[in-house]
């Protein structure tokens, strides 16, 4: 096979599930003020440290998390195992800088995954490439590190290849102790402008020693799907081995689908904050988006043969935010009776019609319909192409018609949406089989 195929086949699983759940969580769920607040705010370490000693999320029910999951048609999660500030969310041997070692003493994954596993959701891990609590990780100069600007740093050597093999141990350690991982999620490469010439200029590829850590991850989970924040191009020919299986376009929607150099589909999912910010975000200005806009950007994603990671950043006692909860349940009311128009569909053979977008999966074409119009609902050059048409959500049948005022449209099809307005003002969706 060649490694387009084999990640075809490697990524079906992901490319039917369509719709997953991305959990931001940790230490900075206590200021509150999102996840990258020891950056922004330039927090020393000895400084961050009073919210290792404090963290005791004593309301932490990963079950519950996983039925809210659940109950919004997610089919897959990623949980930050450890975020730029280095906290590790697990048992790691490599550090006292985790989850077993705060109050609450409990290795957070573990019970995370145990949960979502137990409702057939897959698992995945995001793991920070960047650690701001790490000493042998570039201080001084650094794009965001918190002590970019600080001259204590300015000539502190950093061992590297110490943090290489602390790097990739914890990986070893995350995809051997927790049974079958089917996502890992790296974040993220950059560069250091003010590290021109040093070794820590690119922070992308072979700096991360990624070819080696591939060769492990696949040695020890064959069949997980890797991001593509370790660096390289996925949208190559014959991508590198660390380009990733997917694309992972964040808070940006691509403008079409993610095509490589022969114009061939690459898997790709755009990553989504509901409120601004991935941690937990109180003291900061944040606001949610409505449920209309989160689904219609759910169904522009497949309609572009993308899935979408809907994030949720919990609060310092272990909880979702209520507006999320909120958010999740009306998605999750929505899909209940529409999910055939996401899950195993991609984009359609028929172009972008005005009144919404099309999903399709095989024979069965899915309208999303956001604007209503007016008269015999028009489905441009459709006619004699459908062999019948249903209100997805309930079966009730649509008679194909032809409307006294559709002579001059002898291409389209019409059905008749006996009401002026929609079932669901968000978005209707029809069940249209083809001939
Ligand atoms: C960005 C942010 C990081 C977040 C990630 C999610 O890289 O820096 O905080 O985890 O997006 O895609």
């Amino acid at each position: 096979m060649t490694g387009y195929e084999e990640r075809e086949k490697r990524t079906e699983w992901f490319r039917e599930a369509r719709f997953g759940m991305f959990i931001h969580w940790g230490l900075y769920a206590i200021p509150a003020r999102g996840e990258w607040v020891k950056s922004t705010e330039k927090i020393s370490t000895e400084e961050y440290n009073k919210y290792f000693e404090e963290f005791n999320p004593v309301r932490y029910n990963p079950k519950e998390w996983a039925k809210y999951a659940k109950e919004a048609g997610m089919k897959y999660a990623v949980l930050t195992t450890k975020h730029h500030d280095g906290f590790c969310l697990f048992d790691s041997q490599y550090t006292d800088f985790k989850s077993t070692n705060t109050k609450c003493g409990r290795d957070l994954v573990k019970e995370y995954v145990d949960a979502f596993r137990e409702e057939g959701i897959k698992i995945g891990f995001y793991y920070s490439l960047l650690d701001w609590h790490h000493p042998d990780y570039p201080h001084y100069g650094d794009r965001q590190h918190p002590m970019r600007d600080n001259e204590e740093f300015k000539d502190i050597k950093h061992n590297w290849e110490n943090y290489i093999s602390y790097f990739h141990n914890q990986v070893r350690e995350l995809l051997t102790n927790y049974g079958k991982i089917d996502v890992i999620w790296f974040d993220f490469s950059y560069d250091n402008d003010r590290l021109s010439g040093t070794e820590f200029e690119h922070m992308s590829g072979e700096t991360w020693r990624a070819t080696d850590l591939v060769k492990m991850i696949r040695s020890l989970q064959p069949d997980i799907i890797i991001d593509n924040r370790l660096g390289g191009d996925a949208r190559k020919e014959e991508p590198d081995l660390h380009s990733g299986d997917f694309v992972s376009p964040e808070c940006m929607m691509p403008a079409t689908g993610e095509l490589d150099t022969l114009g061939r589909p690459v898997p790709w999912e755009l990553c989504l904050t509901l409120n601004e910010n991935w941690g937990y975000a109180k003291n900061k200005p944040w606001d949610y988006k409505t449920t209309e806009n989160v689904l219609h950007m759910l169904v522009e994603c497949v309609s572009k043969n993308g899935n979408m990671l809907i994030n949720v950043g919990p609060n310092a006692k272990g909880e979702f935010p209520k507006d999320s909860i909120r958010i999740l349940k009306e998605i999750g009311e929505w899909m209940r009776v529409n999910g055939d128009g996401i899950y195993g569909c991609g984009i359609s053979e028929f172009s972008k019609p005005e009144w919404g977008r099309y999903t399709q999966n095989g024979k069965m074409l899915y309208a999303h319909i956001y604007d209503r119009r007016v008269g015999g609902f028009r489905l441009e050059g459709l006619e004699g192409k459908l062999k019948k048409a249903r209100i997805l959500e309930d079966g009730a049948e649509l008679k194909l018609t032809r409307p006294w005022n559709g002579e001059d449209y002898p291409e389209d099809a019409y059905v008749e949406l006996d009401i002026a307005g929609l079932y669901d003002e968000r978005d209707t969706v029809l069940e249209l089989e083809l001939l």
